[in-house]
């Protein structure tokens, strides 16, 4: 198995897939960017608008602009990741993530500017667009990455998506502090400094191939993507993944695009769509990016002497954990993995909230919730971080694969989006229970992964695909067990 793992590795597929989740890393770096300097931007809108109408903006006012920059944020991410179907067939996938940049260069312009133009609107557009840009990455990346990757390898591969976010956040959450970019001069270059990944990412692909799926599935270009496969590969036996292409290939001349009200209402479609959907808002829901956007809010009031530093502890947390879930997904499984991922939020909610309740009484409860808050990001990690964003492009074919993976995007982002606009409200609502709800959902989701999703580990597309028409032309959803779906290919 590790010998296997080793001989697949080649070094052009680790460049290609090194240089496309650099757009994974930017989604993470503006996702953690606005966290730590609020207050300094905060100061200069104040200044902005002061100089403007001559009096102090009124701290409601701040408010709404300070929750507008960060939400804005999600609404990019809502549009862009919705709008991704409209390029990759069209231009393919890899110039689809080339092209992408162009937003990255104009949003980071924007930003980067506004404190010299003396504009706020330019930060806001600027988070905005950067937004567009990450929605898009969230479904060119796991897309590019799952169709250039051997079955095998697929989910490891996969899970540097979220590597790459994970380091994202963590580079943005050690350069906003204030003796790095996250002071009052400094913090333009701190939003602006977006532009050195695309301009990286820019200089890279066009050293990276196409995706020998798209050459051959959708283009026909066969010799093409032989080529391609066997660079990829290191070997000129590539008969086992052109065989396996070809049959979706046939597949395909039978359905070929599908969209999007499609995907609800053909059979075979209706149960994969539901389970991605379910599994995106699994991730979010959670309550994941209660912590990102809002750590150090919570570990203020938790008690914690040096807030920012328990930030970054939780953002080192959260690598770490990925770079073990990198390790283990194809021995372990999704299915398991995302189970074991659930409840042990589920676990470390409770402890949260607890440690919250109890902080008036016993002061050293704050260092239990510091504890508990690092254990509920790495049962993220572990399951929850990672599985969602590869696992679309697993459970769908070449076909129907990127109106699903708009579909399970816009689910993510919108999802996203309520919790970074929602979390303050609720929280000044319920106090230190506000993690009970995430609990109560985690669980929810426990079940429902338990019952319905299905393990995709070692199973080739074209497998999974008809495991599910087999699935829809047989029973209707909810008869078919996971149990069966799982013994119906033995591989
Ligand atoms: C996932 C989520 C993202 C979150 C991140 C935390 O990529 O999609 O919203 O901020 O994990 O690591």
């Amino acid at each position: 198995m590790c010998l296997l793992f080793y001989y697949q590795l080649t070094l052009p597929l680790l460049f290609a897939v090194g240089t496309a989740v650099i757009g994974s890393l930017q989604f993470g770096y503006n996702t953690g960017v606005i966290n730590a300097p609020q207050i300094i931007i905060e100061g200069f809108y104040n200044e902005t608008w002061t100089s403007r109408y001559s009096e102090h903006i009124s701290r409601t006012t701040l408010t709404t602009l300070w929750s507008t920059s960060v939400a804005i944020f999600s609404v990019g991410g809502i549009v862009g990741s919705f709008s991704m179907g409209l390029f990759v067939n069209r231009f393919g996938r890899r110039n689809s993530m080339l092209m992408a940049n162009v937003l990255a260069f104009v949003a980071a312009a924007f930003m980067g500017l506004s404190k010299v133009a003396a504009s706020w609107e330019m930060l806001i557009a600027g988070r905005f667009i950067v937004g567009l840009y990450s929605g898009l990455s969230t479904g060119f990346v796991p897309m590019y990455v799952g169709e250039i990757a051997p079955t095998s390898l697929r989910g490891a591969l996969g899970t540097l998506h979220q590597l790459g976010v994970v380091l994202g956040i963590l580079i943005a959450q050690i350069f906003g502090l204030e003796g790095l970019l996250g002071n009052a001069s400094l913090w333009p270059l701190l939003l602006g400094f977006t532009c050195v990944p695309a301009l990286v990412q820019c200089v890279l692909l066009p050293f990276c191939p196409e995706s020998p799926r798209f050459l051959l599935i959708n283009q026909n270009q066969e010799s093409k993507a032989r080529s391609v496969l066997e660079k990829l590969r290191g070997t000129e036996d590539v008969r086992d993944d052109m065989q396996e292409m070809q049959e979706e290939s046939r597949q395909m001349a039978r359905e070929p695009s599908v969209t999007i009200p499609e995907l609800f209402t053909t059979p075979a479609y209706r149960q994969p769509i539901f389970i991605a959907i379910m599994l995106q808002l699994s991730q979010q829901l959670s309550g994941i990016n209660a912590v990102f956007y809002y750590s150090t809010g919570i570990f203020l009031r938790a008690g914690v002497p040096h807030p920012v530093y328990a930030t970054i502890g939780a953002g080192v947390v959260n690598t770490a954990f990925t770079v073990v879930s990198l390790f283990i997904v194809e021995r372990v499984g999704r299915r398991s993995l995302h189970l074991v991922g659930l409840m042990g939020m589920a676990v470390s909610a409770v402890l949260i909230t607890i440690a919250m309740a109890l902080l008036d009484q016993l002061s050293w409860m704050s260092y239990v919730s510091i504890a508990a808050i690092f254990c509920f990001v790495a049962f993220f990690e572990i399951g929850p971080g990672p599985i969602p964003w590869f696992i679309v492009a697993e459970l769908f074919s070449q076909g129907p694969r990127p109106a699903a993976m708009a579909v399970a995007g816009f689910s993510n982002w919108s999802a996203n989006f309520l919790v970074g606009m929602g979390f303050q409200y609720v929280e000044q609502l319920c106090g230190p229970y506000v993690f009970i709800i995430f609990t109560v959902l985690l669980l929810g989701f426990f079940v429902f992964t338990y019952l319905k999703v299905p393990e995709t580990k070692g199973r080739t597309f074209d497998e999974i695909a008809s495991s599910f028409r087999h699935s829809a032309s047989g029973e209707s959803f909810g008869k078919y067990t996971t149990e069966e779906f799982n013994n119906h290919n033995v591989y």
